[in-house]
């Protein structure tokens, strides 16, 4: 749900992350928050769904993370979040817990790396918002998390192109999958598993 609480978080998030952006933060340092729209997106594509498991990997302070609780919470579901940063993750329980949605969002404060290695969950939606040079490996990893009919949504494919265009190319060629990148904000690379 959009309440006054989630609202009143998500817009001094935006406002912190604008400050930032004017100081000359180091990058690590920095929530590097999707766009509002990206999250008003990522609230769109669970909000719909029964009971929706996610994957977050890279919570940073809980911006996505409070797009994502607010639209599972319509329909049941949750939010497993991993974020290694520790400013962050102490972060990201404060603004999950400000926001009210503690009890659908859950913090992993680990290297994504060893969080997927160890986990058995199966999830329905996987969003892939860590390091751009780890995208492909931790893609491998989730992908075992999911069954046919489960997402991949990667940020970041077209800001990070050089980057990250290997990873749309690789996602697209694959007919195990249904890939489309969808020019909203840095872009988002949408993987469905077929099989
Ligand atoms: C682009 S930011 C995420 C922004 C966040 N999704 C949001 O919109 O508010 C990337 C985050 O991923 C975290 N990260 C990068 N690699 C990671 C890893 N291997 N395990 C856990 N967290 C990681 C970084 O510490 C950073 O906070």
């Amino acid at each position: 749900m959009l309440d006054e609480r989630v609202l009143e978080v998500l817009a001094r998030l935006e406002r912190e992350d604008e400050a930032e952006g004017e100081r000359d933060l180091p990058v690590q340092e920095r929530s590097l928050a999707v766009e509002p729209t990206t999250g008003r997106f990522l609230f769109s594509l669970v909000a719909p769904q029964t009971a929706c498991e996610v994957l977050e990997l890279g919570g940073s302070r809980g911006y996505s993370t409070i797009w994502l609780g607010a639209g599972v919470r319509y329909l049941g579901g949750r939010v497993l979040s991993v974020e290694q940063d520790p400013a962050k993750a102490e972060a990201w329980r404060r603004n999950v817990a400000d926001a009210g949605l503690a009890d659908w969002c859950e913090l992993v404060e680990a290297d994504a790396f060893g969080v997927l290695g160890g986990l058995e969950d199966i999830f329905d939606v996987v969003f892939l918002d860590a390091w751009k040079g780890d995208y492909e490996a931790l893609f491998a990893l989730a992908r075992r998390r999911l069954e046919p009919g489960g997402l991949v949504v990667a940020d970041n494919v077209l800001s990070h192109v050089e980057a990250l265009g290997a990873y749309s190319e690789a996602r697209q060629s694959d007919p195990t999958l249904a890939s489309v990148t969808v020019p909203l904000d840095r872009g988002l690379e949408l993987s469905v598993v077929l099989r």
